[in-house]
């Protein structure tokens, strides 16, 4: 029964690697929501056209820090269609704000989010302090152009290096000395002073933001005074509806949120933001349903953005090639009110066997929005310094980078000091060696040409926690053998209810055009964020929970009406195929439509919730991932063309094979995009950013993107979880740009350090 290895085990990798794993069990499938997609019926939130629909505009501040000193709101007020102009003027308040520093955390981040239209301060340009609300969206466009806004000016802090003697420790860290932020030291404090090969390099990362195709949009309806539904787009459907519930003193009950499709966030919907808020208000105010969508320049500056960060790595090692040191300091930029932070030096404490390892984690508050996670936060960024070091270390060794690499790979988590749950990064090296073309690469950069190009080979390696949270499902079979569940979680692209049908399939044997999986809807079963690369470790083992639980239900079934065969059967032996119900091993077997017959009932259901289990406290969980890049260089114009990369994977099971490639490719992209084009450029003399659509800030078009070939190991984690899962959305991006940047190295011997390479910085 090639189903075998779903059962949790109690033993490590032994088991895992048995050949009992079939990969063949999970096939790729087509996206079960594509058609809906490709033909524009996937409704996304501002496509829920509500009766007497209203649209709110928001206008930001032109300043980056000061005072509202007036607002002219007459000639917006007299224009056709215009309902209300709505600031802090004029906002009916907003119960759950509270006075500067009492306001409760978002989970997201620490501090005090922006309150929209509480008061006459602004704290970063492009801060949202008027919305003109219009029964058309031209009239609150023309309205909104109608508003005069003067300021009191203040000075204002936006750059990054110029203030970095202003960085301090998160309170985060102040609060748990184990968290990613706080200081970390391992082994001996001045290893590194005494290695015999020394390397230190500054590493910079500028601000980079998410650019989904979606803009960020809401449709708020207050459907009674304490009852609101959001059509918003987030990624987590119920921390919406915690939060609007908390920011408005209502019971959670009366907020509903829906994200039925959600059309790509990479992170900037794991935090609710000002525009939300200011929506909920002008709804509330003008007792209509109150469309708002962003621009795409609003992108840029209310819903987050990957934090421009400073580094500093400090590698020793020794001239055979094993490290001996390794110290890493960074300083990202948060907002003057919230402190976001990120993993950005985690990956430094684990990846290698440094015997010492020292981190320093800062952050900056700056007169700008608050950042927030953006696909592999934080270990994206450090990868880029740490993975940059290693290749700048094995050079200067004149050791091959995988070699070097190889010398210092670690059988455990030398951070945690436990074992990991699963880790086959060898077999990434060796298939990504074998992909790229590795023998190809010379030691000495600048050696390879194609023609009047350079030829550079590199690679960058990457890592995140194979998180998990509790999940619940709901599922319902019916005598047709129709099941369908429901669950509370997003998809904001990967695929979300492809990968849960194909469990449910694999489980239970119903062919995957019967299976129906329902998300996005605060009204269904609990489910965390989709974020954090944890959906299929979470969610999945909710389904595999359900399908087990169904299954149970109709052994009983059958045990009850005298087939004993099925009294002492187990879940995993039972079986659809077509309408029967058959037992592995056994002749045995009943058709589901007689079942029901018997019982005298149309369907079954269950709601299942699944946790993390104790294994977490024994083992150290992370998936990997291994990035190949191949580029050419042109000598006399520095463009720098990406011929090929290869990603390399250690996720653990892959339930959706292609939904599974899909999102390495949109990864690996990013990871283009992180190493050559995305730069969001802020002018400090006003602290506005210049770069601030698609036309400025180049994100990677087809032309950009190569051939990109994805290997998956595909071995179950079955201490991970019970589908065997690990993670995959952030490993995708984590490596990707430092691959870049070691090939360019390699091609031409110059090494950039601040992202991203551009030809100036080549020539
Ligand atoms: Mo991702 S940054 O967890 O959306």
């Amino acid at each position: 029964m090639p189903l075998a290895w779903y059962s949790p085990q109690p033993e490590r990798q032994e088991i895992m690697n048995e050949a009992f794993f079939d990969k063949k069990e999970y096939k790729p499938l087509d996206r079960v929501d594509g058609r809906l997609k490709v033909t524009g019926a996937a409704k996304y939130s501002a496509e829920y056209p509500l009766p007497n629909m209203a649209f709110a505009v928001l206008v930001g501040s032109r300043i980056a820090k000061g005072t509202i000193k007036s607002i002219d709101s007459k000639a917006a007020e007299r224009a056709p269609g215009v309902l209300a102009v709505i600031s802090h003027l004029n906002a009916i308040k907003v119960p759950g704000y509270q006075p500067k520093g009492e306001h409760p955390s978002e989970p997201s981040t620490n501090g005090q989010p922006l309150r929209v239209f509480f008061d006459n301060k602004i704290v970063s340009n492009d801060q949202p302090i008027v919305a003109v609300v219009a029964t058309s969206l031209e009239k609150a466009q023309f309205g909104a152009s109608l508003v005069k806004i003067q300021y009191t000016k203040e000075q204002h802090k936006t750059d990054l290096e110029a203030n970095a003697g202003d960085a301090k420790l998160a309170a985060s860290a102040k609060k748990n000395p184990k968290s990613p932020t706080a200081d970390y030291e391992r082994g001996q404090k001045d290893a590194f002073e005494s290695a015999p090969v020394k390397f230190e390099a500054e590493y910079v990362l500028p601000t980079e933001v998410h650019n989904p195709m979606e803009l960020q949009s809401i449709i708020a309806h207050w459907e009674a005074d304490n009852k609101l539904t959001v059509y918003d787009k987030v990624q987590g459907t119920k921390m919406t509806q915690k939060n609007f519930a908390k920011e408005w003193n209502i019971p959670e009950e009366n907020v509903k949120c829906i994200a039925t499709f959600v059309g790509g966030a990479f992170g900037n919907g794991l935090h609710n933001w000002p525009h939300e808020t200011a929506a909920i208000i002008a709804a509330k105010q003008v007792k209509r349903p109150v469309k708002l969508v962003l621009t795409r320049e609003q992108m840029f500056t209310m819903v987050g953005y990957r934090p421009r960060t400073w580094q500093k790595i400090q590698v020793g090692a020794t001239k055979e090639g094993k490290l001996v040191a390794i110290n890493h300091q960074s300083i990202g930029q948060t907002s003057s009110y919230e402190e976001f932070t990120e993993s950005t030096l985690m990956q430094t404490r684990m990846m290698y066997a440094s015997p010492s390892v020292s981190t320093r984690y800062r952050i900056l508050p700056l007169n700008l929005a608050t950042p927030i996670w953006m696909r592999g936060p934080g270990e994206a960024t450090g990868a880029f310094a740490l993975e940059s070091a290693m290749d700048e270390v094995a050079h200067a060794i004149g050791m091959d980078p995988i070699d070097f690499r190889l010398a210092n790979y670690t059988e455990s988590d030398p951070d945690k000091n436990m074992p990991w749950s699963t880790k086959y990064m060898r077999e990434c090296y060796e298939e990504g060696k074998k992909r790229i073309g590795w023998e190809n690469r010379k030691l000495k950069p600048g050696e390879v040409r194609d023609g009047e190009w350079l030829v550079g080979y590199g690679m960058g390696t990457g890592t995140f926690g194979a998180n998990r949270n509790s999940a619940t499902v709901h599922a319902e079979l019916d005598k047709e053998g129709n099941l369908v569940m429901h669950c509370a979680i997003t998809d904001i692209g990967p695929g979300t209810g492809t990968a849960m049908v194909q469990i449910a399939s694999n489980t239970t044997g119903i062919p995957t055009d019967k299976i129906t999986f329902h998300l996005g809807n605060s009204e269904f079963p609990n489910a965390g964020l989709q974020g954090g690369s944890s959906t299929v470790n979470s969610v999945g083992p909710a389904v595999l929970a359900a399908c087990n639980a169904l299954k149970e239900q109709l052994i009983t079934m059958a045990a009850a009406k005298g087939n004993s065969a099925f009294t002492s059967a187990k879940p995993d032996d039972l079986m659809f195929d077509k309408s029967e119900l058959q037992l592995a091993g056994k002749s045995a077997k009943t058709t589901l439509a007689d079942l029901f017959k018997q019982n005298n009932i149309e369907k079954i259901e269950t709601t299942n919730e699944s946790k993390p289990d104790e294994n977490r406290n024994k083992y150290s969980m992370n998936a990997f991932s291994m990035h190949f890049a191949m580029v050419h260089v042109h000598p006399f114009t520095g463009q720098v063309r990406v011929k090929k990369i290869v990603c390399c994977a250690d996720a653990g099971t892959i339930v959706s094979p292609k939904t599974a490639e899909s999102q390495m490719i949109g990864g690996a992209t990013g990871g283009i995009g992180m190493a050559l084009t995305e730069d969001a450029v802020m002018d400090h003399r006003f602290g506005r950013y210049v770069t601030k659509d698609l036309g400025d800030y180049h994100v990677p078009v087809h032309a950009d993107v190569p051939d990109i070939d994805v290997y998956f190991v595909n071995k179950p984690d079955l201490l991970a979880d019970p589908v065997g899962s690990k993670g995959l959305g952030e490993i995708a991006i984590i490596g990707v740009a430092p691959a870049i940047a070691n090939a360019v190295f390699n091609a031409t011997g110059k090494r950039v350090r601040e992202l991203p390479i551009t030809p100036d910085k080549l020539i």
